[in-house]
């Protein structure tokens, strides 16, 4: 366990985008619960999830990690829960079978509800209120009721994602995601999408492999790989009150592990000098991603991946490029190669949202997908120029129809994204648009295999 290190000890360092509760017993009482409940992750899967990516650290898989900008209580339903797991496992298939490289899936799923904010506070018609922090903090309606900081709202929370977790798991492993139903999985919504059609085609070959393996005796019966697959979940470590009460000491190890998830990262705005976030996430044993923007500079990174794995233990680090478009080709390369010299072994994957949103002529947020596949393709170019593994994908993403981000094959234009917006936060890329993206990317993978050999 890290020195000086409590559950507690973020509370002396610097918090910034941390709510301000007003009723500070309220707060007290719901941790108190919360503290109480049993855990929603089991420390020896957080350990199985970074054994899983010290692999792809090393170069030998890929990590898939995706789900809503915020879960919100308002779609809490089976059906996006399925439809999001169905296009993530969709992807996962689509960049298997097109770089014959293992994909490891995450979704950011189960406890994705609290949002970094610009500004405190929000005025609208002369009236000021808070902003909007995520579902776990207060409602998206600009009422004062709604925008009320109610400590209460993570009971809510927990709920939400002890039961979204239950069925993710139940997916998993309770025949859905047999790889026999690879055909079953076809979505409506993409069967307009010219994908649909090289979606069916991968089935089908992989259906061919399937029949192939089975005379020769390998079944999904007998093979538990075929039968169903491994998920995890993962969030923003953001609202260090929640992550706090569900951090427990594993009784296998007597290591302290946020049993929220498996796997925790830290955002673009709070991985400063001294932020209570970098130390909180010190001391648990989880794998930690950190999303590396524009502002990052190779020594603070250093800094920080001293601080958060000073054993350099393969698969703790996942470091999450999100830069822009035009900026991923100049600002990326100063960071790889300081890592590369420093000898910190860490997983590089690109999340292609973050850097690429713009507001229509309407004023409405959206993401170009063309500016989406432009950094994803800066991306591995970097990795290829510098010699190093492009080792993930991060995405906003959803397996509803939604028109939030403009483009892509299914060609969303700046008037139909009113069609269909639904986001709690940033716009997120929709069924068809994300199994195209997973297309591009297991070419783009695959040309990396090849050169490497
Ligand atoms: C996010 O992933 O939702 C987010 C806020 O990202 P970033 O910290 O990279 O801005
Ligand atoms: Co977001």
């Amino acid at each position: 366990m890290a020195n000086d290190w409590t559950p507690q000890s973020w509370k002396a360092h610097e918090a910034r985008h941390l709510p301000r509760y007003e009723d500070a017993a309220a707060l007290d009482r719901v941790e108190q619960t919360l503290s109480t409940f049993p855990p929603l992750v089991f420390a020896g899967e957080a350990r199985a999830l970074k054994a899983e990516l010290a692999k792809v650290s090393a170069g030998r898989g890929f990590l898939l990690q995706g789900g809503d900008c915020a879960e919100s209580f308002a779609e809490f339903h089976p059906d996006n829960i399925r439809d999001t797991f169905r296009v993530l496992l969709q992807m996962a298939v689509v960049m298997t079978f097109g770089s014959k490289q293992p994909v490891v899936k995450v979704g950011r799923m189960a406890g994705q509800f609290a949002k970094p904010r610009s500004a405190d506070t929000e005025t609208i018609d002369g009236v000021t209120l808070p902003s909007y922090f995520g579902d776990i903090v207060n409602g998206i309606e600009f009422s004062p009721e709604q925008r009320y900081n109610d400590p209460q709202r993570m009971l809510q929370a927990y709920s939400q994602s002890a039961a979204t977790l239950n069925l993710l798991r139940a997916f998993a492993s309770g025949g859905y995601a047999n790889l026999r139903q690879v055909h079953k999985w076809t979505l409506d919504h993409i069967g307009s999408s010219p994908w649909a059609q090289k979606f069916a085609e991968t089935a089908d070959r992989i259906g061919e492999a399937l029949d192939f393996m089975a005379a020769c005796g390998v079944e999904p019966n007998s093979v538990p790989q075929l039968q169903g697959t491994s998920f995890y979940t993962s969030h923003e470590a953001l609202l260090l009150p929640w992550e706090q009460a569900l951090t427990r000491q594993d009784s296998l190890t007597g290591d302290w592990y946020d049993c929220s998830a498996h796997m925790l990262w830290i955002g673009d705005r709070t991985r400063f000098e001294n932020s209570a976030h970098v130390e909180f996430l010190r001391g648990i044993g989880n794998p930690i991603g950190i999303k590396c923007g524009p502002s990052l500079t190779p020594d603070a990174l250093l800094a920080m991946l001293d601080r958060l794995n000073p054993t350099f233990e393969p698969g703790r680090m996942t470091l999450i490029a999100r830069f822009g478009f035009d900026k991923v080709e100049t600002g990326l390369p100063p960071l790889v190669r300081a890592v590369q010299a420093s000898g910190h072994p860490v997983l590089w994957s690109c999340d292609p949202m973050h850097g690429n949103v713009i507001k229509t002529d309407s004023g409405i947020k959206t993401r170009p997908f063309e500016r989406i596949r432009a950094e994803v393709e800066g991306f591995f170019a970097v990795h290829r120029a510098e010699g190093t593994h492009a080792g993930g994908i991060h995405l906003e993403m959803t397996g509803r129809d939604v028109t939030e981000c403009t483009g892509g094959a299914v060609d969303i234009t700046a008037e139909g994204l009113a069609e269909c917006y639904d986001t709690h936060c940033d716009p997120r890329l929709n069924a068809a648009q994300s199994i195209e993206i997973a297309f591009e990317i297991a070419e783009m993978l695959n040309k990396e295999v090849a050169e490497r050999g």
